[in-house]
């Protein structure tokens, strides 16, 4: 099957588009990219999305509006990644997710209530804008199983990367970054998100350009600075970094607000920018090796990174530093785009619902078991 998957995370940096084709049967499947691009969102929308999930408040209609209008920006994407290629048999969007809100403890002990997650941009028209079967709405069907509803792409991992002799770490650093982990040659999967990736990164230097610059290219300026390893170390000691998986995050923790609480943190060290961004960077890279450490039972051989901060190359330099038995590298030197495949992941999320392969790892969401993910929206 030919399938284009869509995705856009917590970024809200834009839509990466894959048009991929898939072979096979369940977690025995080939995948071939044949177009990838990511399609920044227009500045108007992203802005928008960023309110929305910083709390402001909207009415039901203005919703409907902007649920339409990310789906509207989702099929554009889907149509210009099929250009110059026969057209694609199916779609997998994720969506835009703007809440999520994981079971919390009391509910898990109590065995009473749901998780709930929301993402925008509603199947329905994308299929119908572009007159292809749609599948969207993943997290649905797992949080109903008692599951956090992520992360989803660790048995994506397990089925395209999982090597014979080494054992590796899929480190995903989008806005929050997570984690898969594959032993060598063995189906003993884990995943959970690790905290914080790009995202605090990406907001203190827009605060600190006022808007001109929203992401740190290479690393380049927290490269400059002076990392304060003082202040990683208390911020590690809070409770997601210590809370044991199954777990995930999102802008809800991560939050404008935590920002604002690291940057009272650091006021006695008086620290200059580009120390503040080193340490938010830091935090990051040490955040990913503390998770390892407590939560996996060996250091991986390899961390292959992806994602939009495997291209931050100070971040990976850290990340090597603290982790010095294993060997850092991205998933493209596995033979995996690192930018596009979370909407790879996406794309064969939609094969396994289509072909009625149950999409969860209960031992990575915690649900209850394993179900077949994502909601079917024919072209009517
Ligand atoms: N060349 C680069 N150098 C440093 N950081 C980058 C670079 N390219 C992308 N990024 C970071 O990656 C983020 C986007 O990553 P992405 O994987 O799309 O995350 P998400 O899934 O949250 O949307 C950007 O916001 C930016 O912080
Ligand atoms: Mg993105």
């Amino acid at each position: 099957m030919r399938i284009i998957g869509l995705m856009s995370g917590t970024s809200v940096d834009g839509i990466d588009a894959a048009l991929v084709e898939i072979e096979g049967s369940g977690t025995d499947i080939t995948t071939h990219l044949l177009q990838a691009e990511t399609y920044p969102y227009p500045d108007e929308l992203r802005s928008q999305i960023l309110a929305v999930c910083g709390g402001e408040k909207l009415d039901l209609e203005s919703f409907a509006t902007l649920d339409d209008t990310i789906a509207q920006e989702f099929a554009k994407a889907a149509i210009a990644i099929n250009q110059n290629h026969p057209k694609a048999d199916l779609i997998g969007s994720h969506g835009q997710t703007v809440f999520h809100r994981p079971r919390t403890l009391d509910q898990i002990t109590t065995n009473s209530g749901l998780g709930y997650s929301l993402q925008l941009g509603r199947g329905a028209l994308i299929a119908h804008l572009t007159q292809i079967e749609t599948i969207s709405n993943f997290r649905a069907a797992d949080i109903a199983a008692q599951g956090q509803g992520a992360p989803l792409v660790p048995p994506i991992d397990a089925a395209l990367l999982t090597h014979p002799t080494h054992s590796r770490a899929i480190q995903n650093i989008g806005g929050i970054g997570n984690v898969t982990y594959l032993p060598a040659a063995s189906p003993l999967i884990l995943g959970w998100d690790t905290g914080p990736g790009n995202m605090l990164l990406d907001l203190a230097i827009t605060q600190f350009t006022q808007g001109k610059q929203t992401y740190d290219s290479n690393g380049a300026w927290a490269a400059t600075g002076q990392i304060c390893q003082e202040l990683v170390t208390n911020w590690l000691n809070q409770s997601f970094f210590q809370q044991a998986p199954p777990k995930s995050t999102g802008r809800e923790q991560f939050s404008a607000a935590y920002l604002e609480t690291c940057h009272q943190d650091a006021l006695p060290y008086q620290l200059k920018p580009e120390d503040f961004l080193a340490t938010l960077t830091e935090l990051t890279a040490r955040s990913i090796a503390l998770s390892y450490q407590q939560f996996l039972p060996e250091i991986p051989d390899e961390v292959l990174l992806c994602g939009g901060g495997s291209r931050n190359g100070y971040l990976k330099s850290r990340i090597q530093t603290n982790l010095p038995t294993s060997h850092v590298l991205t998933t493209d030197e596995a033979g995996l785009n690192a930018d596009a495949k979370e909407a790879i992941a996406f794309a064969v999320l939609a094969y396994w619902r289509k072909t009625h392969h149950p999409g969860n790892l209960p031992q990575v969401t915690g649900a209850t078991k394993t179900v077949l993910l994502g909601e079917i929206h024919d072209v009517l």
